[in-house]
C-alpha cells in the first residue's frame, strides 16, 4: 500500500512539481490557498494554514504519515512590506501544522531556505549558525525552530531551486524569466557579485523522496553541487538552451537597493547530503540539461504568452 502524504502549498512552484512527481510513489493529498487547481488522480484541498481549525480538520481527515510543508509567503520584498502577515503564515502556520501533526505523529518535512543566512561567508553547512537579515529569512528560521521544538520526526531542507510552475504561472519565476528574455531577444542583467547553489526542482524532489523513505532526522542542505554567480548561471542557461549569451549584460547587484535584502553569497555546502544520501545532487550544467529534457516551451507560450515578460 502506498504511504499517504500531505503536501501544503501544492499550487506553488515546488508543491506543484512535488504533487505531480510524488503521486507515482505515494497517495498524495495536496493543498492550495488562492490558486485552486486539479491534477489527475490527486485530491486537492483548500487550506489556509493561518486558520488553526482548518489545519486540524484537514490533518485529522487525511491522517498523513508525512507532511511536506512547502506553503509560505515567499516574495522577499512583499514579506518586508507585510511582516505581520508573513509571521502569521510562515511561523504560526507552521506551528498549526506541527501541533495538528502531533495528534497523529506524522513526520514533517519543512522546506526552508538559504535566506536563513546573511550571505557574508557562503558555503554554509547545516551546523552553521543562521543569521537572517530579512523578514522572509527570519520567519523561515522561526518556522524551522517550531519544527525542531515539536519533537516530531522531521527534516528541514535548506535549498534554492528553479523549475517550471505547473499550476500557477508566477511572474516571479526565476528561470522562466531568464529563458523568456533570452528566447525573445531581450537583454537581461547578470550580477557578478552574488552567489548561490541552485538546484533543478526535480533533482531536489529526488532528495525529498529519499528523505520520505529514510529514517534520518535533521537538517539537510539539498542544493546544487556547484556554487555560481548569478551572471555565471545566466551564461550557463544560454549555453545549455542554445540561446544568445550576448544578451546577458554584466552588472553588479550592489548597484541596486534590492541587494540589501540579499547577502552576497548564499551558497550552501552539500557535504552532509553527499555522505548520507544516495540521491545525487547535480552540478549546474547537468541540472540545466535535466530541466531542458522536461521543458515544454510551446505549452508555456500558448497558455500565457506574456506573463513571464
Ligand atoms: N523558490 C525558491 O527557490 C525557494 C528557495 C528556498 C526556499 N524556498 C521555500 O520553498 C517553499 C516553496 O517555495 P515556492 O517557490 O514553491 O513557493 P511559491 O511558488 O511562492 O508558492 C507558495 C505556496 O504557498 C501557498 N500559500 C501561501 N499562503 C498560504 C496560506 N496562508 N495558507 C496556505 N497556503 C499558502 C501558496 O498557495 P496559493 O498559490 O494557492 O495562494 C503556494 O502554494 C517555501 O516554503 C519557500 O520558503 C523556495
Amino acid at each position: 500500500m502506498k504511504q499517504r502524504i500531505l503536501i501544503t502549498g501544492g499550487s506553488g512552484l515546488l508543491g506543484g512539481n512535488l504533487t505531480k512527481i510524488m503521486s507515482s510513489f505515494f497517495e498524495v493529498h495536496t493543498t492550495y490557498y488562492s490558486n485552486s487547481f486539479e491534477m489527475d488522480g490527486i485530491e486537492t484541498h483548500y487550506l489556509d494554514i493561518k486558520n488553526r481549525e482548518e489545519v486540524f480538520n484537514i490533518i485529522r481527515k487525511i491522517q498523513p504519515k508525512i507532511i511536506i510543508h512547502t506553503a509560505a509567503m515567499t516574495q522577499i520584498s512583499f514579506c518586508e512590506k507585510l511582516p505581520e502577515l508573513t509571521y502569521e503564515v510562515n511561523v504560526m502556520g507552521t506551528q498549526n501544522i506541527c501541533d495538528a501533526a502531533k495528534e497523529i505523529n506524522s513526520k514533517i518535512i519543512y522546506i526552508s531556505t538559504d535566506h536563513v543566512f546573511n550571505g557574508k561567508l557562503g558555503y554554509y553547512a547545516e551546523y552553521d549558525i543562521p543569521n537572517p537579515i530579512t523578514v522572509y529569512g527570519k520567519t523561515k528560521l522561526l518556522g524551522e525552530q517550531v519544527v525542531q521544538d515539536s519533537k516530531l520526526k522531521y527534516n528541514i531542507i535548506r535549498t534554492f531551486f528553479y523549475g517550471l510552475d505547473l499550476v500557477n504561472r508566477s511572474k516571479y519565476n526565476f528561470i522562466v524569466k531568464i529563458l523568456s528574455n533570452l528566447e525573445n531577444g531581450r537583454q537581461i542583467k547578470g550580477y557578478k557579485d552574488i552567489f548561490f547553489t541552485p538546484v533543478f526542482v526535480n533533482n531536489l524532489i529526488e532528495g525529498i523522496i529519499e528523505l520520505c523513505y529514510r529514517n534520518i532526522d535533521g537538517i539537510f542542505n539539498l542544493a546544487g553541487s556547484e556554487r555560481i554567480s548569478h551572471f555565471g548561471f545566466l551564461k550557463k542557461v544560454a549555453e545549455v538552451f542554445k540561446l544568445n549569451p550576448e544578451l546577458i549584460i554584466e552588472d553588479r547587484a550592489s548597484n541596486y537597493n534590492w541587494s540589501k535584502l540579499r547577502g552576497p553569497d548564499l551558497s550552501l555546502g552539500i557535504h552532509k547530503s553527499l555522505v548520507n544520501l544516495k540521491s545525487k545532487l547535480l552540478d549546474i550544467e547537468s541540472g540545466l540539461e535535466f530541466m531542458k529534457k522536461t521543458y515544454n516551451k510551446n505549452l508555456l507560450d500558448k497558455k500565457n504568452p506574456l506573463i513571464y515578460i
